[in-house]
């Protein structure tokens, strides 16, 4: 299974999705098996299997996709939706009660917590707290579990596999949560290769597990010949960017130019939302896979879901 608890067996915090490092290819295999179950149905399913629950959204940082996107999944279910929104906790404003108090309280109404929050720190603290199974929405720059599952999901979609691809990831490896939970996550399928493209100060730090022999090439420069799939993380907007830094990041952005020189099975895939890392007129090309990898996520955000209602107690 992909639960996990979130101190191991002793703890009574219930099982969810915290992170995509402990999940078996096996495990990540079956998930997505089923999100193309519900990918092919298409019809609401009856009856709806989580008829009665409520699914507390969390989001102490913003988001849209994620947010929105577990709201119809679990619409789409049977389950009601409640949210917590950012706009309490914003800066500047008068914030009397902290984000973990208000999560102990508003959790005890929900039946499970989908949680985001800048602060590793704090996210672990509310999901200590969590007597519902918890999914990590998006943690610190680390941790973005259903976000990698939606991006294998979308590259087994068009590739039929998840074995053996040539993946290039650009942009702010260091900072992006996406990007780093997707580099872990393509541990588990032997990749051909892994590619990270990004300014030598904001590359991945991280290192492979050793048992595994996977070639991961590291640049400070663009190179996209001979990729299956393109992945663009993009760099977080600043208020004062510095023209040396945007200078930078015009080095890995996928322009007009470079996407008509992709290789034609290659996919180009992005998180979103879309900063500018990728040109818009890039989206009228075959290989711009990333609106359907959003449309996608619908679907693996149900079955993610569904595993978590099927398996409420189970522990790691
Ligand atoms: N990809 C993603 O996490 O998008 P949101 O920030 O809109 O949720």
């Amino acid at each position: 299974m992909i639960l996990e608890s979130e101190n191991g067996a002793s703890t009574p915090t219930p099982a969810g999705l915290l992170t995509i490092d402990r999940s078996s290819r096996e495990e990540i295999s079956a998930l997505l098996d089923q999100a193309s179950d519900l990918q092919r149905s298409q019809r609401p399913l009856f009856p709806r299997p989580l008829e009665g629950k409520i699914v507390g959204l969390f989001f102490f940082q913003t988001s849209t996709r994620t947010r929105v996107g577990f709201h119809a999944a679990a619409a789409r279910l049977g389950a009601t939706a409640i949210e917590v929104g950012t706009g309490r906790y914003e800066a500047g404003m008068l914030a009397p009660e902290t984000a973990a108090d208000t999560f102990r309280s508003i959790a005890s109404y929900c039946d499970l917590a989908v949680i985001r929050h800048r602060d590793e720190e704090q996210f672990h603290q509310m999901v200590r707290s969590a007597e519902i199974p918890v999914i990590n929405g998006g943690c610190g720059t680390s941790s973005h579990p259903t976000q990698t599952l939606i991006d294998l999901f979308a590259i087994r979609t068009h590739h039929e596999r998840l074995d053996h691809l040539r993946v290039g990831i650009a942009g702010d490896l260091a900072g992006s949560r996406s990007a780093r939970s997707l580099i872990r996550g393509l541990f588990q399928f032997s990749p051909a290769e892994i590619r990270l493209m990004a300014p030598a100060d904001r590359q991945w730090q991280g290192s492979r597990d050793r048992s595994r022999d996977i070639s991961i090439r590291r640049l400070d420069s663009w190179d996209s010949s001979g990729l299956d799939v393109l992945y663009l993380a993009g760099f977080p907007v600043g208020e004062n960017p510095d023209p040396t830094i945007l200078a930078s990041q015009e080095r890995f952005r996928l322009t007009h130019d470079r996407a008509q020189r992709l290789d034609r099975n290659c996919i180009v895939l992005c998180p979103l939302p879309r900063i500018d890392e990728i040109e818009q007129q890039v989206d009228a090309l075959p290989q711009a896979m990333y609106f359907e990898q959003s449309r996608l996520g619908l679907f693996v955000r149900m079955a993610i879901l569904l595993e978590c209602f099927a398996h409420p107690s189970e522990s790691t």
